[in-house]
């Protein structure tokens, strides 16, 4: 028999009210709670985590990260209760971190090095071994699969870029490795097994203060500090001059390997991690492309086919990125043992391409290669004179050739029946004049998913805006998808299929005519199953718009990202991260420890059905 093509899933619950309470909510017949809140010891060399922010940096290097943000469950046996969540750590909260905020020097320098280390270790992404326990997930401390990549792991380079003299450093002469993966919003997975860590906004944590390249300006290296200032204890403390000091990239000697010029080469990548591996380094994989990664999906897998990754670049008027495996997909490669090794198959080499959303829901990938055609008639050599140039300016390779500029692509998600890819855009104020019709909406507060199939050529693909974001009394203008009370939603961010064709919407920071009515929230909807007389899938409107419903909402100031299931789907974790207040507002009942203030903490909720059926049918 073949295989079905749209999904047998029917939700089983009903769509809740919106949320502006200090607590998660959840349909009736759940239960949730919290899991492997930041700070939660993954070994013995951490200490309990201290409500005072007064954990060292070293209990952080050895402790779940802060303001979780994608993740995924591996499974380490059949009945799926007992597993690996890794967690992606987006970046850090300061005054929730130290006792009282950061501290400075009188000019306005960090000035204490063990703060500084504990926010780059705060940094990174988590592995945590958790099992189910009398129906309850825990985390397992001290478990051997624990553990932690921070913003200062050495991690190697594969690719285009790999021993490229634009990634020579004083760390790394011959090119081959750089330190820390910063930045980790959304994330992906792989066929054989392997984590996917996205850097998105890496490059505010360098400075260059001298001449910034085109490429630099591009993809928006400051001119001034660092997000955080960790630069400034390169003058502290001369011993560790290159611990902090490579965060400058301002030339300052004769050779790039003599200073830190190409520090930030070595990041904006998708990072490669095996969870099942504790003894292995992370691998960044620059053949997919150089920007602010969000997230990172493969397309349905076809035997003899090649391998497709897809990428949003997540900001005002960036792109969308696919990357097509030179290597053809062999299914026996999903059993490998050796995980990485099918990461340098199929992820190292291969075309990058962009979209281009033309009218008619028409699309075509053009291709970043040398001889990508450029919309002045030439090709990308014109400009670039090596690959590995296009790919460290992946954006500014994007300009020459007419990409389609988007309001903010963030994840994408792949439907497992019908191979369709959605993407969420999540909004964008500054469209101030110059629509597309793959962005039809000025000042684009709302946010909208779009979605494509590909064409039987590797640059051809259709497409259609599947769901308008809006507040439900937008008039007809605003809210084009017909929502309601019960759906209304803005800033649509996190995204992901399960593999019984639900797709679950996240949002962060919803325009504040959605925000007074609702916190953020995680929706579903099932797309396969809604075909219209001749079996075309159809997108939201008002006639079917009871089909997306509200299944979660979070606490007060967070946003809902990271979206994971156990894989007999009696589990969901989904991550809430830079609550205000959040869990202690959750727990009234729970004393104030005395004399210290109550900070907040990003966690992973468990969602589970009371009964301990499948959650979401
Ligand atoms: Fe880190 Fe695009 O959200
Ligand atoms: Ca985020
Ligand atoms: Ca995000
Ligand atoms: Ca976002």
């Amino acid at each position: 028999p073949t295989a079905p093509t749209k999904s047998s899933a029917v939700l089983g619950f009903e769509s809740i009210p919106g949320s502006l309470t200090d607590a998660v909510a959840i349909p009736a017949g759940y239960s949730a709670y919290v899991l492997a809140p930041w700070g939660t010891p993954l070994n013995s060399k951490a200490a309990a985590w201290k409500d005072d922010g007064s954990n060292t940096a070293d209990d952080q290097a050895n402790s779940v990260g802060m303001h979780h943000d994608g993740m995924h469950f591996f499974p380490l046996n059949d009945a799926g209760d007992d597993g690996l969540l890794c967690i992606n750590h987006e970046y850090i909260d300061q005054d929730a971190l130290h006792p009282t905020g950061p501290t400075y020097d009188t000019d306005g320098k960090r000035s204490v090095i063990d703060e500084v280390r504990k926010e780059i270790n705060a940094h990174g992404v988590s592995v945590v071994r958790i099992k189910l326990v009398s129906g309850m997930w825990q985390v397992v401390e001290n478990d051997s699969y624990n553990r932690r990549f921070t913003g200062a792991s050495v991690m190697d380079i594969a690719g285009p870029l790999a021993y490229s003299s634009y990634l020579e450093t004083r760390y790394s002469p011959d090119g081959s490795q750089a330190r820390g993966t910063l930045n980790n919003c959304g994330n992906g997975y792989t066929p054989w097994g392997t984590y996917l860590t996205c850097e998105e906004n890496w490059p505010e944590y360098f400075v260059n203060k001298g001449e910034r390249t085109e490429e630099q300006s591009r993809t928006g290296i400051p001119s001034t500090d660092t997000r955080y200032g960790w630069n400034h204890l390169a003058g502290h403390d001369e011993e560790r001059l290159d611990e902090f000091a490579r965060f400058d990239m301002t030339p300052t000697g004769t050779s790039a390997a003599n200073d830190y010029r190409n520090e930030a080469n070595g990041h904006g990548y998708i990072v490669e991690i095996d969870p099942y591996n504790p003894n292995s380094r992370a691998v960044k994989r620059t053949a997919l492309g150089r920007f602010r990664h969000e997230g990172c999906v493969f397309g349905k897998l076809e035997e003899g086919k090649p391998l497709t990754f897809y990428s949003g670049h997540d900001s005002r008027f960036e792109y969308l990125y696919k990357f097509v495996s030179d290597a053809v997909w062999d299914a026996a490669d999903a059993n490998s043992s050796n995980r990485l090794s099918m990461g340098d198959k199929y992820m190292n080499a291969g075309t990058l391409y962009v979209a281009k959303f033309s009218e008619d829901g028409v699309g075509e990938w053009l291709p970043l290669t040398l001889d990508g055609m450029t919309t002045d008639g030439g090709t990308l050599a014109d400009s670039f004179s090596s690959l590995e140039e296009i790919i460290l300016n992946t954006a500014g390779a994007a300009d020459l050739v007419g990409a389609t500029p988007m309001d903010r692509p963030e994840w994408a998600a792949v439907d497992p029946f019908t191979g369709t890819v959605y993407l969420t855009l999540t909004n964008n104020s500054r469209r101030t004049e110059s629509t597309n019709p793959a962005n039809p909406r000025l000042n684009n507060n709302f946010g909208h998913i779009i979605r494509w199939d590909e064409g039987d050529a590797a640059t051809e693909f259709s497409w259609d805006i599947f769901v308008f974001g809006s507040p439900d009394d937008g008039d007809a203008e605003t809210n084009l998808s017909g929502l309601t009370d019960l759906n209304q939603f803005a800033s649509p961010d996190g995204l992901a299929f399960d593999a019984r064709g639900i797709l679950w919407v996240q949002t962060d920071n919803g325009a504040s005519e959605v925000g007074e009515e609702t916190n953020d929230q995680m929706l579903a909807i099932v797309p396969s199953t809604m075909l219209d007389a001749d079996g075309n899938q159809q997108v939201v409107g008002a006639d079917n718009q009871t089909q997306l419903k509200r299944f979660f909402v979070g606490p007060n100031g967070c946003e809902v990202t990271g979206f994971a299931i156990t894989p007999d789907y009696t589990t969901v974790f989904a991550n809430i991260q830079h609550p205000d207040n959040w869990p202690y507002s959750d727990k009234a009942d729970e004393a104030t420890p005395a004399g210290v203030s109550v900070r907040p903490r990003a966690a992973t909720v468990i969602i589970r059905k009371d009964d301990g059926g499948a959650v979401g049918v």
